[in-house]
């Protein structure tokens, strides 16, 4: 009686206890692999090519803890394939490429929702249409995998996919991946973030139609694929875009206005087109926007007045297009809000002719300004920028002089680089004083002269001095020697005559760049002096004695 009490409350337990073993004999416990999707898996691994060996631990009994696999904590099914090739420090990339054959029995794998074969090496064969047939996909990344020829319209039935990459930048042949027709796409109602980099869409040449219907869009690189971009669409969607990449397109029409529909675009890149109207007024309407990269298109007819509305802007590029406006008359294009968001600044190459306006100093977030290889001249202005850490506009033809007191315009300065302009002028201590930051100076082909004292000490993390046609000596500077972590130095033609002194060969124990040509030293080249680490050496036109060890 007691006996059987005892049996009947253990029963159930008892019951769960074989339940539970013939679960791990099965493969289908709360722990561990399922049989049928370790099958699947063993099938997988045959038609692969494996030269890293990267599926060496496919042997395990348990295939939950095979490289790259992961299944549900809940359910036991494989629900990730992560099979993308990092490469390692000592393993090149192509090394350990997984190529072969994609077996078929992968549809075997229902409740799979990730898989990534990026940066293998399936040379040349197809995206298998069967990839459509995993229904549960929410990641699939195919880029740089080597795929080529059309992308399946069959992959239009992952209906659940948010992430779908099929990008490719390595050229593996003359042929690539491509799109025939884009209506397909109009299935992936989920999709989220479509990277089609470098595919030839030519034959798409409805695509921007059709992801107008997608609402989940938020991310969107389209970038040299030969894309068609349409002149208007009837309706603008795209409720959530915040990226959109359209560089490298050679795209040749106006702007499209409904582009500034799209008012939560964070980042647009419009660079290597050749877009007409580059910056219409309606540019005021992307107020979320953070990148504007409009660089290489050709031609910049002017920059409207309502750029200074958008209050989150922290990086433009205007580089590579003739500007035809004033920079003088933008004064109202860089004040509002745009002042206090504004972090980089590029705008080269672009034939900007004028002096520096003063409205540059309102741009007080400023910590890139690359005015570099146009036609500016005048003085550098004492205008004040707090946060500047890098002042490029080397290539111009300033004529007049720099401020005195550097260090209190620009505090956080790291890279300045004026060379080859007209400037003019002495530099004195005065000049670098409180530049505790600098890095890297780059002063030459201008008209200068520094004069300092022996006991100076110039900016002390100084990584490069480039100070070549200026005024240096006669005395050899002997300033140069407290720059303990200097790296490389052009005193070219910077006319000093003097005795090279013994310790240049050893102070800075990580040098690689040295230019002291054109000058008159004289003096001896140590022998015991060691080339460590030099990959540039220039002493010619010197009086030098001794011979290079
Ligand atoms: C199961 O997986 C979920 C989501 O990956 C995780 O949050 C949870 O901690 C896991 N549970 C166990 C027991 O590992
Ligand atoms: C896809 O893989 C590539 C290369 O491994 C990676 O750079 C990229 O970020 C991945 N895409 C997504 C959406 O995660
Ligand atoms: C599309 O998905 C359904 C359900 O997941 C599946 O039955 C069908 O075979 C798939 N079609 C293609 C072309 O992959
Ligand atoms: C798109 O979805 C519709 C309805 O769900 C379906 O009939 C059609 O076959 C799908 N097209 C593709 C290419 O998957
Ligand atoms: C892109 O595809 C079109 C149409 O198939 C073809 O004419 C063109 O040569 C392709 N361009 C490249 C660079 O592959
Ligand atoms: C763009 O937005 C304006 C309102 O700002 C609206 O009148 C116009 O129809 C929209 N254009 C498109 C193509 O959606
Ligand atoms: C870009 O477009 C121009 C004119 O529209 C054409 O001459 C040129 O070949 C195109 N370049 C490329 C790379 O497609
Ligand atoms: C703009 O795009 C070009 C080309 O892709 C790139 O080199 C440049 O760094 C970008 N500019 C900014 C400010 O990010
Ligand atoms: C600098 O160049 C400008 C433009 O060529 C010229 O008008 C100006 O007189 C020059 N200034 C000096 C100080 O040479
Ligand atoms: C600026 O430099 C001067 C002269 O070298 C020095 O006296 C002063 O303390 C420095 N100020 C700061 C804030 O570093
Ligand atoms: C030189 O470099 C070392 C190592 O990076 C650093 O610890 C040291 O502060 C640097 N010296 C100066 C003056 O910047
Ligand atoms: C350098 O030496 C040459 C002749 O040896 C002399 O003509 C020239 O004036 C010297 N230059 C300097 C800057 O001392």
């Amino acid at each position: 009686m007691v006996m059987k009490k005892i049996t009947k409350a253990l029963l159930p337990l008892l019951l769960s206890f074989i339940y539970f073993k013939l679960c791990l004999c099965n493969g289908d416990s709360t722990f561990g692999c399922r049989e049928g999707e370790k099958k699947v898996l063993l099938d997988f691994k045959d038609g692969i090519t494996d030269p890293g060996e990267l599926l060496s631990s496919w042997i395990d009994e348990d295939c939950c803890i095979w490289y790259g696999v992961q299944c549900d904590n809940q359910t036991g099914h494989v629900i990730k394939l992560d099979l993308r090739n990092t490469g390692s420090d000592e393993v090149l990339l192509s090394e350990q490429a997984l190529g072969g054959e994609i077996s078929f029995s992968l549809i075997g794998l229902k409740h799979l929702r990730y898989l990534d074969l990026s940066m293998n090496n399936f040379l040349g064969i197809r995206i298998p249409t069967f990839f459509g047939s995993l229904g549960s996909l929410r990641y699939l990344n195919l880029s740089n995998a080597g795929f080529l020829g059309p992308v399946p319209h069959q992959l239009g039935n992952l209906s659940h996919l948010h992430y779908l990459d099929l990008s490719d930048t390595f050229v593996w042949t003359s042929e690539t991946m491509f799109l025939v027709g884009s209506h397909w796409l109009a299935n992936l109602s989920s999709l989220q973030y479509l990277n089609l980099d470098n595919l030839n869409l030519s034959r798409a040449p409805n695509l921007l139609k059709t992801l107008n219907t997608l609402p989940m869009l938020s991310e969107l690189h389209l970038s040299d694929c030969y894309l068609h971009v349409p002149h208007s669409l009837s309706y603008v969607n795209f409720p959530y875009l915040r990226i959109l990449d359209l560089s490298s397109n050679n795209v040749s029409s106006i702007v499209p206005l409904w582009l500034f529909n799209l008012t939560n675009l964070e980042y647009l890149d419009l660079s290597y087109n050749l877009f007409q109207g580059l910056v219409p007024s309606d540019v005021g309407k992307l107020t979320s926007l953070k990148v504007l990269n409009l660089t290489n298109n050709g031609v910049l007819e002017g920059v409207p007045a309502t750029l200074g509305k958008l209050c989150m802007l922290e990086r433009l590029d205007l580089s590579w297009n003739n500007f035809n406006g004033e920079l003088i008359e933008l004064e109202e294009a860089f004040s509002g809000c745009i002042q206090k968001s504004l972090k980089i600044l590029q705008w080269t190459n672009s034939g900007l002719t004028s002096h520096l306006p003063s409205w540059f100093g309102n741009l007080k977030s400023l910590q890139r300004l690359d005015l570099s290889s146009n036609s500016l001249y005048g003085s550098l202005p004492q205008f004040q920028l707090p946060s500047l850490q890098e002042l490029y506009i080397s290539a111009n033809k300033l004529n007049g002089t720099i401020p005195a007191h550097l260090g209190k315009l620009f505090p956080e300065l790291v890279v300045f680089d004026l060379s080859s302009n007209n400037l003019v002028g002495v530099l004195t201590e005065a000049h670098f004083n409180n530049l505790s930051k600098l890095e890297y100076l780059y002063l030459s082909t201008n008209s200068f002269k520094l004069v300092v004292s022996s006991t100076w000490i110039p900016p002390l993390r100084l990584k490069e001095v480039h100070m070549r046609d200026m005024e240096l000596g006669p005395r050899f500077p002997t300033w140069i020697q407290k720059l303990e972590n200097i790296t490389s130095i052009d005193m070219s033609n910077a006319e000093i005559a003097d005795i090279l002194p013994n310790w240049f060969w050893y102070f800075s124990p990580n040098m690689r760049h040295i230019n002291l040509s054109h000058n008159n030293l004289t003096g001896q080249i140590p022998s015991s002096f060691k080339l460590l680490k030099l990959d540039f050496l220039d002493l010619s036109y010197n009086h030098l004695d001794g011979a290079l060890p």
